[in-house]
């Protein structure tokens, strides 16, 4: 309404005045993903936003999304301020693996490469060698299985799971997971293909292996974008966060989208299909940010220096 209108208007001027340039995740609500469309900005996948802000001359990054994407951006862009809507947005791979107990993992372990997933502190990626997203973490895999190097993975265990069954890597996995794409249920899901036998399934690799193995695609969140416009199907079910049909409606406008099934719909699962933490991203908090220049994010230097060294790695592989 007129609200929504006015409170864009304002946000826009604010980015202008205070050069600005707005990064926004896949799942964040549709009003943010179209504002950083409108301004210039970015939307996309992890590995594509972590790319986004050194391609920008802005010297503030504003990042919608969750903490870790924000720590990211200010270790590849320590000259620019990082502000974020919220310091609140966390994700549960990062809460699942606190870093003096992954440290002592890997300090058990030296003898395997240690790859970190990005959903993880910025103190968790300082003890790593190598940084992925969920759309290079197979490749990047391979390619150290192929120097025959033994593989220390945290945190996502069903991601960690499905790249070790693709790639036969020895991965020795920590025990973590996403909240809302480990409730995407198998069985359900057969039922609905069942029902609709012409629909593509397209399956984000954060969700339990028995959902993986009825995907036709399993993908990062651009990859299940891409897929969505370049398969012939006009049906999809999408096993990962429903805030991605803002971007697939728009890529694949006369196809027809249907959210994969999750355990308690409604009563008992408040984070099915819609992560919490991407949820608290919003029009008024994001003004907020702009108008006070408050919510910014630093990363001690000592850590930052450490975790640039994977990141890079990672970025300097999928260039
Ligand atoms: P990608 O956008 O890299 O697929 O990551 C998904 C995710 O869980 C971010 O929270
Ligand atoms: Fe973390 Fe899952 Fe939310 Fe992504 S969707 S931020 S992996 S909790």
């Amino acid at each position: 309404g007129a609200d929504t209108q006015l409170l864009r208007q304002r946000i826009k001027a604010l980015l202008k005045e205070r050069d600005a340039a707005l990064v926004a995740h896949y799942y964040t609500d549709p009003e943010l993903q179209s504002l950083a469309e409108e301004t210039g900005g970015c939307v996309s996948d992890s590995l594509e936003m972590a790319r986004f802000g050194s391609l920008h001359a802005a010297s503030t990054l504003v990042v919608c999304g969750v903490k870790f994407m924000g720590e990211t951006a200010k270790i590849l862009n320590p000259e620019k301020t990082v502000l974020m809507p919220t310091l609140e947005a966390t994700c549960s791979l990062d809460i699942g693996c606190p870093d003096d107990e992954f440290t002592a993992f890997c300090d058990a372990h030296p003898d395997r490469t240690v790859v970190v997933y990005a959903n993880t502190s910025a103190a968790v990626k300082a003890r790593a060698d190598w940084v992925v997203t969920s759309s290079c973490a197979q490749e990047i895999v391979s390619y150290l299985d192929s120097r025959g190097e033994k593989i220390l993975w945290a945190p996502d265990r069903h991601l960690g799971q499905y790249i070790q069954s693709a790639t036969g890597a020895d991965m020795l996995l920590w025990d973590g997971s996403c909240i809302v794409h480990e409730e995407f249920k198998a069985q359900a899901l057969d039922d609905l293909k069942a029902l609709y036998p012409d629909a593509a399934v397209l399956v984000h690799p954060e969700s339990p292996a028995a959902v993986v193995e009825l995907a036709d695609v399993v993908g990062s969140t651009s990859r299940l974008i891409q897929a969505a416009t370049e398969l012939p199907n006009q049906r999809f079910i999408v096993a990962t966060d429903s805030g991605i049909f803002y971007k697939m409606k728009q890529s694949a406008p006369n196809k027809i989208f249907i959210e994969a099934p999750t355990a308690g719909r409604g009563a008992t699962c408040r984070s099915c299909a819609q992560c919490p933490w991407m949820g608290m991203n919003g029009l008024e908090n994001l003004l907020a940010v702009l108008e006070r220049g408050h919510q910014e994010i630093e990363v001690d230097p000592g850590v930052r220096k450490r975790a640039l060294v994977p990141l890079g790695r990672m970025l300097d592989f999928t260039r």
